[in-house]
Formats: C-alpha cells, structure tokens, sequence
C-alpha cells in the first residue's frame, strides 16, 4: 500500500499524510517557492515525476537543484505552493536478522559488491562507498530516489561504476530524480530533461532535445560553456560575469 505524503507551504501544520490513488505521478510539485532569508531559491517551481520515469535536472551552480531536491525529500519546508510525494507504507516491527542479512548481500550483489560484505567505509574507494550509499538507500525499498551530483567528487575512472548502477536501476524501473553535470547520462538515461536557472525551470523535454537544440538563449549560453570546459579550455577568456 502506498501513500502520498504531502506538504504545503506555509502551513500552521505538519505535513499531512493522506492516501492516494495508484498510477499517478511519483513526485507532483505544485507552484512551489522556498526563500532563504530574501534569497528567492525556487521561484514557482511545478513538476512531476511519473512511475518509472529518470528525471534529470542541470542548471548553474546555485540555481536551486539540491534545494528541490531537498524540498522533495521533506528536508526543507516550502514557503508556498505543493509537493506530494509517494511514500511506501512500512512495515514496522522486527524483520528477522537472516532476512535483513539476505537482503543486504542481495543489494550489496546488486551493486557489484558483494565481495565487500566485510569492508569498513574507509577501505572502499570512492566509487565503492557511493555505491554502497545506493544499496543502503535501496533497503528502504523507496518509490523514487533523489541523486544529487553523486558523481561530482569522483576520481574520473570511478565516475562509471557508480552511472552503471544508477543505469540499471532506471532500467529496472526505479522512478529518479537526478542532480548530474554527467551529459553523456543525461542523454542515455535520462526520460526527461530540465534546466534551471535562477529558480526555475527555464526549459524542459526530451534530453538529446534540449542538449543538442536548447531553445532558450540561457540555455544555450549554460551548454556552450558545460562544453567548451569539457572540450578544452583554450577558447575561454574571462568576462564580466564570468567564464564565456
Ligand atoms: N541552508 C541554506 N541556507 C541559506 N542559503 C542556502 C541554503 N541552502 C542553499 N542556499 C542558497 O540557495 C541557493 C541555491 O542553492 P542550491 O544548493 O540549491 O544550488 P545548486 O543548484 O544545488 O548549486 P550547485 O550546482 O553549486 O550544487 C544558493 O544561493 C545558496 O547559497
Ligand atoms: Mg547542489
């Protein structure tokens, strides 16, 4: 049985959790605005996330994308507008030790790790901790998972293993929402794509759509500098405003 947690901005209340209906979107974010002091961070944002569906989002640092990711999460509370999120009905009380102990090696094999059963935190790699942080979300058997720039702090050469398991677990059908600079991912994974700017979200579709013909000029100026860095730095000169 799923619910749909849900909450509002400005409300005098907790968040209300209420049942909801089957097949609808995962995650629904409804004219959400969130400030820190007169900082506007999310400006009006709506969104939703279908069952099944990776949704990446990109955008320039401080545009807001781990603030929505954490007003998504219920981490941060909204000032005005909606979110509902899907949540699982948990069971609680005791899961017998042998059953949590089958399932962890079962998600640890799901990670290409089970051969760390028996490892420390600090005698994984990098690559190996962030995903071990996947198979330990994994256990909560989530209805979407929040990526933010997991990979960002990567070494380059274990930048892949952690993008192949967050591949396959799109393919197996785990709704995502996904912070990421990876463009390459963005355009094998990802369903949607949308871009942020300022607070909101400046432009959204297919993404090999909005990579390859963005149709807003902000757009545009994001990418050519996401590829030019990529490419070289050789054409870059610094202007008012930053790197063109
Ligand atoms: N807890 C906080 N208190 C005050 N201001 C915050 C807080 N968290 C974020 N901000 C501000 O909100 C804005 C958006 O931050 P956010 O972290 O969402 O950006 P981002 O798009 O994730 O950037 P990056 O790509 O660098 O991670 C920034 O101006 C930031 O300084
Ligand atoms: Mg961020």
């Amino acid at each position: 049985m799923a619910y749909k947690a849900c909450v509002e901005g400005a409300a005098e209340t907790a968040p209300v959790v209420a049942t909801a209906p089957s097949g609808e979107a995962v995650v629904r974010l409804e004219q959400v605005r969130k400030s820190f002091g007169a900082n506007l961070v999310l400006d009006g944002i709506d969104l939703s996330v279908d069952p099944g569906e990776v949704l990446v989002v990109i955008g320039p640092s401080g545009s807001g994308k781990s603030t929505l990711l954490r007003c998504v999460n219920l981490l941060e509370p909204i000032d005005e507008g909606r979110i509902f999120v899907t949540i699982a009905a948990r069971r609680v009380g005791k899961v017998p030790k042998s059953e949590a102990v089958a399932r962890a090696h079962e998600l640890l094999e799901r990670v290409g790790l089970d051969g760390k059963a028996r490892s420390y935190p600090h005698q994984l790699s990098g690559g190996q901790q962030q995903r071990v942080a996947i198979a330990r979300a994994l256990m909560m058997r989530p209805h979407v998972m929040l990526f933010d720039e997991v990979t960002s702090a990567l070494d380059p050469e274990l930048v892949g293993e952690v993008l192949v398991v967050m591949r396959d677990l799109a393919k197996d059908g785990m709704t995502m929402l996904v912070v990421t600079h990876e463009m390459q991912f963005a355009r094998d994974v990802g369903d949607r794509l949308i871009f942020m700017d300022d607070g909101k979200i400046v432009e959204q579709g297919q993404p090999n759509d909005v990579l390859d013909r963005p149709k807003a000029e902000r757009t545009r100026r994001f990418l050519r500098r996401t590829l030019q860095l990529a490419d070289s730095l050789e054409e870059l000169t610094i202007e008012e405003g930053g790197v063109e």
